[in-house]
């Protein structure tokens, strides 16, 4: 099969055609992908000097077609569309069965996409081929636990429901089930990439009555005025901590977001948030993160949490943000400023390292 590989010391990506595919095993589903989308955690990836465990195929926002179904699949028939979800729940691990989906360990691995047996449903010349993120959606077939396919309705263009995969369930997961925004809640959003605005999508969802956003990329804070912010800052323009106190009355937000990932947006996070807010990082840094934590931030109550794919549990979670699409109340449709043939991977890559556009999305 043809797929954006990316090798040891190897860049740009390179695009192959030799990869070996097994048959879906018991469990698994075979899928066709169709579109999938660039996310950031890729280009982390890609960029990531020794580059994780290689040789790899990245790519985690994906929908397609089941081809072919394993043995004892129930959930699934040939022909069903699917999007693809990088976190499967299982629904009996410890964590699933603590109503934490988005931690579930049943199943391939998140990061490498590895069975519990060491194996991998993909490999080149013999050689063991990770599956980047559980998925390898830059890939024209991604076998999967079947708890990793999600069924869609028939009619679903692919080319647009793919975005719903990682960036809707992040951002708009971030909002609605780890902070659990409340209506007329103030919110502020750092970093405006396809989770930023999806968090911003998530608090227009959750009817926020405030919703401020910082970016230095001025098309970004202009998409996110489109998606619904109330309030838009330049962070090299604007003291964000300042003015996000002045438009709050004095008192801060009652929920901040880092979108970007970067420690000196959380400590801002944290300053703009109010007493007994709380703060979700969602944006991944990379390494330690040295965060300073006021001494005032214990007896203020302010709360300081992570994040994971929107704490979603895909087989609910996709579906429902789906249904809500269909009424009009997520616009998947201006997420996605550019779309690419497969073999143009690098071209997305480099648009995503300069921030132009929002979501880039691969077609096969
Ligand atoms: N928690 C999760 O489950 C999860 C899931 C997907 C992605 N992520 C992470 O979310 C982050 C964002 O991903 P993306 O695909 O939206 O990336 P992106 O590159 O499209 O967007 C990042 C944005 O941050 C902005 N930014 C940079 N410096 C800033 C600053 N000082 N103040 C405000 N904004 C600033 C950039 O201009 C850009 O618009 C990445 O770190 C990614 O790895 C996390
Ligand atoms: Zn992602
Ligand atoms: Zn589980």
């Amino acid at each position: 099969m043809r797929a954006a590989l990316l090798e040891k010391n190897q860049q740009p990506l390179a695009i192959v055609d030799d990869l070996d595919v097994q048959d879906p095993g018991p469990g698994e589903v075979l899928v066709k992908v169709s579109h999938c989308g660039i996310c950031h955690s890729d280009l982390t990836i890609v960029d990531m000097p020794g580059g994780g465990q290689l040789p790899c195929v990245l790519g985690h926002e994906a929908a397609g077609t089941v081809e072919e179904i394993g043995t004892g699949v129930t959930l699934l028939a040939n022909g069903d569309r699917v999007m693809l979800t990088p976190i499967p729940t299982c629904g009996a691990c410890y964590y699933c069965s603590r109503n934490q989906p988005s931690l579930c360990v049943g199943g391939q691995n998140f990061m490498t996409g590895l069975r519990a047996d060491g194996t991998s449903p993909l490999s080149r010349d013999g050689e063991l081929v990770y599956h980047g993120f559980g998925l390898g959606g830059w890939g024209e077939y991604s076998v999967v636990d079947e708890r990793r396919a999600v069924k869609i309705d028939g009619d679903t263009p692919l080319e647009i429901a793919c975005v719903v995969g990682c960036a809707i369930q992040t951002g708009v997961g971030a909002v609605l089930n780890t902070a659990q925004v409340e209506e007329g809640a103030t919110v502020l959003v750092t970093g405006l990439g396809g989770i930023g605005i999806s968090i911003v999508q998530g608090a227009r969802l959750a009817s926020a009555a405030r919703i401020i956003v910082s970016d230095p990329v001025a098309e970004r804070r202009d998409y996110a005025a489109n998606f619904g912010a109330t309030d838009i800052l330049d962070p090299n323009e604007d003291d964000v901590v300042a003015k996000t106190i002045e438009l709050t009355g004095g008192v801060g937000v009652d929920y901040a977001f880092d979108g970007a990932g970067h420690e000196a947006l959380i400590a801002d996070c944290i300053a703009a948030t109010r007493m007994g807010g709380t703060v979700t990082m969602v944006g991944a840094a990379m390494g330690k993160l040295e965060i300073p934590i006021p001494a005032l931030f214990l007896t203020q109550e302010k709360k300081l949490q992570g994040c994971l794919l929107g704490s979603c549990n895909g087989q609910r979670d996709i579906p429902r943000f789906l249904a809500l699409w269909r009424k009009g109340a997520l616009d998947l449709e201006s997420m996605i400023t550019h779309r690419h043939p497969v073999a143009d991977i690098n071209v997305g890559l480099d648009d995503m390292r300069a921030v132009r556009g929002l979501r880039h999305v691969l077609e096969f």
